[in-house]
């Protein structure tokens, strides 16, 4: 079967009767309004205010398939079934069915519809820490399947919950988390390798088991002090396309999928060498195959790799590939990866990055010394892997240590990984909070603008992070000190006011008719949630809009200053505000 058939199978099974799920289109790959994450990495990301309890427009059992970008591992990448790049199958209960409902459809979907035989799936379920007891009723209701008893293990926090951040303990204050129970299948003909520890068991890395779903029960929300009950049971089901196509072909090498297919190819053809043949040559083939793809996915969604952020990363996937091209074929250029994609700002970047590469050469040829630093600056400027230095460091009669190299390589990741964190809590502390304060002012400030300016406003574009918001709006010329006065007392003074902020579900039509602004149109089937800031007859802003928004404008306690104002792009201008207390 292919990763189509089953993602239809999947989506068709979930909507019918008696599951009767609402189809969501899926997120694009960069979340506006999300400042937690670089990239949506999984399916529950952009439903996170859903989950915390704001209704849904289509109610309260949801399906799709997400699109996600995972790069915590990208050194990792390599091995027969990790990728940075993968689509999510998801399915979630906002506070409607819980476990004997969710874990019985998914066995039935994976044992009946796509006929996986039972007895080579293996289940999991939560072992309990001091805060939240052992999952028995998951328990139970496997048993009640017909899963046998030494088919479910129970791990502990460190396997069975999920939360974006990890662990309880790992969780910032407003994250969600729960206890899961996860599924895994038995690949046929793969045999434990004891390298990875004595005993096999389903979360064992040897490559004989596989997890191909997990079930969040996801009802739990951080607090500054503890784990604190969501006012919803939640199910936020998640199961990786690819691997679920893994398992129903039975052949554990997800690069052996058509969607890899035709890149596997080309990198042959590029390279003259074989996938599968040696052990070092199929991984840097995987790698660039996984890379490709997800930075082909990223040009589409109209990245550009640059040094920041989402840019950064996708630049890195690049860089990579091209390193691990040249190990496969000597020295690569753009028209080599011009066979794989045509993606003008990939082709680029390889372009600039292979000169980068030949000047690196010529630096490391004016090396005195090769020690750990250096090793990991050529690494780090150069992309030079530490095979690749050994290998010349050898050829200049030099040792190098590789433990040198790897503490420099450790220092420098827990560098990024406290910034990271940094990053990925100073949102997540919000969510629900100044976030959202924010996200009502967008609204006011596009309404504001629109009266002082005109109403040939519209919004382009936003960005919403913990300490301020970016708008993008169409003018013409740059904003007068006194109209941005205007602005800003225009908005300040409806927060004087504590104008009340509502919403009602109606169609586009209707919404319009209404005097909605809908620029940003959610695609929500037949309904589109409406927000007003104000009294109904008499309102302030009205915009079409998933929200989620306070309820009264006395909630955003300050004052609206606009700090910046500047161009965007031709007939695009851009501001950033803050909220001052
Ligand atoms: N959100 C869960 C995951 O990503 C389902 O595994």
């Amino acid at each position: 079967m292919t990763t189509d058939e089953i993602k239809k199978k999947y989506l068709d099974f979930f909507t019918s009767s008696p599951r009767d799920h609402k189809q969501i289109p899926s997120a694009s790959l960069v979340l506006e309004n999300d400042p937690t994450t670089l990239f949506t990495s999984a399916g529950m990301q952009p439903l996170v205010p859903y989950l915390l309890g704001e209704p849904h427009p289509l109610g309260k059992r949801l399906v799709n398939s997400q699109p996600s970008i995972r790069t915590q591992d990208i050194e990792e990448i390599g091995d027969s079934r990790h990728t940075t790049y993968f689509e999510m199958l998801g399915n979630w209960s906002l506070g409607d069915y819980f476990k004997k409902e969710q874990i019985p459809w998914i066995w039935e979907f994976l044992t009946e519809v796509l006929a996986l035989p039972p007895k080579k799936l293996y289940v999991s379920v939560f072992a309990g820490n001091g805060d939240v007891p052992r999952d028995e009723e998951s328990y139970k209701i496997w048993r009640k399947l017909g899963v046998a008893s030494d088919h479910i293990f129970a791990y502990g926090e460190d396997k069975n919950w999920w939360s974006r951040a990890g662990t309880p303990a790992q969780m910032p204050a407003g994250e969600i988390g729960g206890p899961t129970s996860e599924i895994f299948y038995e690949f046929t003909g793969v045999a434990h390798n004891k390298k990875f520890g004595n005993e096999c068991h389903p979360n064992c890395d040897c490559g004989r088991f596989m997890e191909i779903g997990n079930s969040v029960f996801m009802v739990y929300k951080k607090t500054n002090r503890a784990l604190e009950e969501l006012p919803n049971k939640n199910v936020d089901f998640g199961g990786g396309l690819e691997r679920i196509t893994a398992a129903v072909n039975d052949d554990p090498d997800i690069f052996h999928l058509p969607v890899f297919g035709e890149i596997v190819k080309h990198i042959e053809d590029l390279s003259g060498k074989k996938y599968g043949k040696s052990e070092k040559e199929t991984q840097a083939m995987r790698i660039v195959a996984d890379h490709m793809r997800a930075a082909v996915a990223m040009a589409q969604e109209g990245l550009e790799p640059s040094n920041k952020l989402q840019g950064y990363i996708m630049r890195r996937l690049i860089r990579r590939s091209v390193v691990k091209m040249n190990t496969l074929m000597g020295k690569t250029t753009a028209t080599d990866f011009g066979k794989i994609t045509q993606t003008k700002p990939i082709l680029n970047e390889v372009d600039r990055f292979s000169k980068t590469l030949q000047k690196g050469l010529r630096e490391f040829e004016k090396l005195p010394k090769v020690d750990g630093e250096a090793a990991f600056n050529l690494y780090q400027t150069y992309g030079f892997p530490l095979e690749l230095t050994l290998e010349l460091a050898h050829e200049k009669g030099q040792k190098l240590d590789p433990k040198d190299f790897k503490e420099a390589f450790k220092k420098h990741q827990e560098m990024s990984r406290t910034q990271s964190a940094g990053k990925f809590k100073g949102g997540l502390a919000d969510v629900g909070g100044e976030t959202t304060k924010l996200h009502t002012v967008t609204h006011l400030l596009h309404a504001a603008l629109r009266r002082v300016l005109g109403n040939h406003v519209s919004q382009k574009g936003s960005n919403i992070t913990a300490s301020r918001l970016r708008f993008d709006f169409t003018h013409h010329s740059p904003l007068t000190s006194e109209e941005i006065q205007k602005v800003e007392n225009l908005i300040n003074d409806q927060i004087k006011k504590s104008l009340p902020v509502s919403y009602a579900m109606m169609s586009l039509k209707e919404a319009k008719a209404a005097g909605a602004l809908a620029f940003f149109t959610e695609r929500y089937g037949d309904k589109v949630k409406v927000y007003t800031i104000g009294d109904d007859d008499s309102w302030f802003s009205r915009e079409v809009c998933g929200g989620p928004h306070v309820t009264n404008l006395s909630e955003i306690k300050g004052r609206v200053k606009i700090t910046k104002e500047k161009s965007a792009s031709a007939g695009v201008r851009r501001v950033y505000a803050k909220i001052i207390t």
